[in-house]
């Protein structure tokens, strides 16, 4: 097979695709781009790194597709049933407890919605469980770096696979369906009410609105550099509350100086606990 061109090639690339979109390239794990930058040339037809130089600077939509590559978007309501049985039945009558309507979540890199309405849907559950009063505006700030999984997200409209791992009872109470065919779900208007979309790097902004009570950062880190994953972590577990959780993905774990600032709360389900 043809050579795709030297490392010099590939990295005048980068530093074209970073500029045109803004984006920390050097953030992202090499074997990552690579494929990327795979995927996109053969959809291109192009077989050099150069040749995708060029249709870049010719095809103005072509960045938007590299990052659409890039930031791998997948994700369902309840993803990971565990995690969420243990957030709804350990962490939310906790934090509902000691903060109620107070209590301020962060979804980050939502992608198209499902994490942060599968939160706010166990916020309303566990409220409703305690007695508590009907919580009130937006508590969960949900952010990601591509404005079409957030557009998806705005829309709050889902196909019917989206909720396969969510129980069905929250499915009907809280997703009426809609659709000639009822194919499609819409987001309850009360669970939408909690939570705020926002565009967000995490790879070169702080967080949006600290301090959080409970952070969800799932499947999101594996795809950072080593040293900015680290850099991340830090920047979470100063952006807890005392008391406050964080959540990583279900092959993801903490390292570095974050660890002195958090305590492992649930091994298996990677939650944390800043004391
Ligand atoms: C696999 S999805 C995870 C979705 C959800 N957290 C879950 O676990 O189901 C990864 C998300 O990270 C987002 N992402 C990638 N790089 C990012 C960055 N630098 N800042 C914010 N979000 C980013 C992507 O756009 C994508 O939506």
């Amino acid at each position: 097979m043809m050579s795709a061109g030297g490392d010099a090639a590939f990295r005048a690339l980068l530093q074209q695709l970073g500029e045109a979109q803004d984006l920390r390239v050097d953030a992202y794990k090499d074997s990552c781009l690579r494929r990327r930058v795979a995927v996109r040339m053969r959809a291109c037809g192009v077989h050099t790194y150069n040749d995708y130089a060029r249709r870049i600077r010719e095809d103005g939509d072509e960045c938007d597709r590299f990052l659409a590559a890039l930031t791998i978007n997948v994700t369902k309501f309840y993803r990971n049933a565990d995690m969420w049985d243990f957030v709804l039945g350990s962490v939310l009558p906790e934090l509902l407890e000691a903060r109620g309507n107070a209590i301020r979540c962060w979804s980050a890199g939502c992608a198209s919605g499902e994490e942060a309405y599968t939160l706010a849907v166990l916020l309303l559950e566990g409220a409703g469980r305690t007695r508590m009063d009907p919580l009130h505006g937006p508590c969960i700030d949900a952010t990601d770096l591509d404005p079409r999984s957030l557009q998806t997200a705005a829309d709050a409209r889902y196909p019917e696979e989206a909720f396969g791992e969510m129980p069905r009872t929250l499915v009907a109470r809280y997703f009426p369906p809609e659709g000639r065919e009822h194919d499609v779900r819409a987001v309850a208007g009360e669970v939408r009410e909690l939570v705020r979309f926002q565009r967000h790097d995490l790879t070169r902004e702080p967080p949006i609105d600290p301090p959080y009570d409970l952070i969800l950062f799932r499947n999101v880190v594996i795809y950072f550099q080593r040293v900015m994953q680290e850099r991340i972590f830090a920047t979470m577990a100063h952006a807890l509350n005392p008391g406050g959780t964080l959540v990583l993905g279900k092959v993801e774990t903490l390292f570095g100086s974050a660890c002195d600032l958090l305590r492992k709360r649930n091994v298996r389900e990677r939650v944390y606990r800043r004391p």
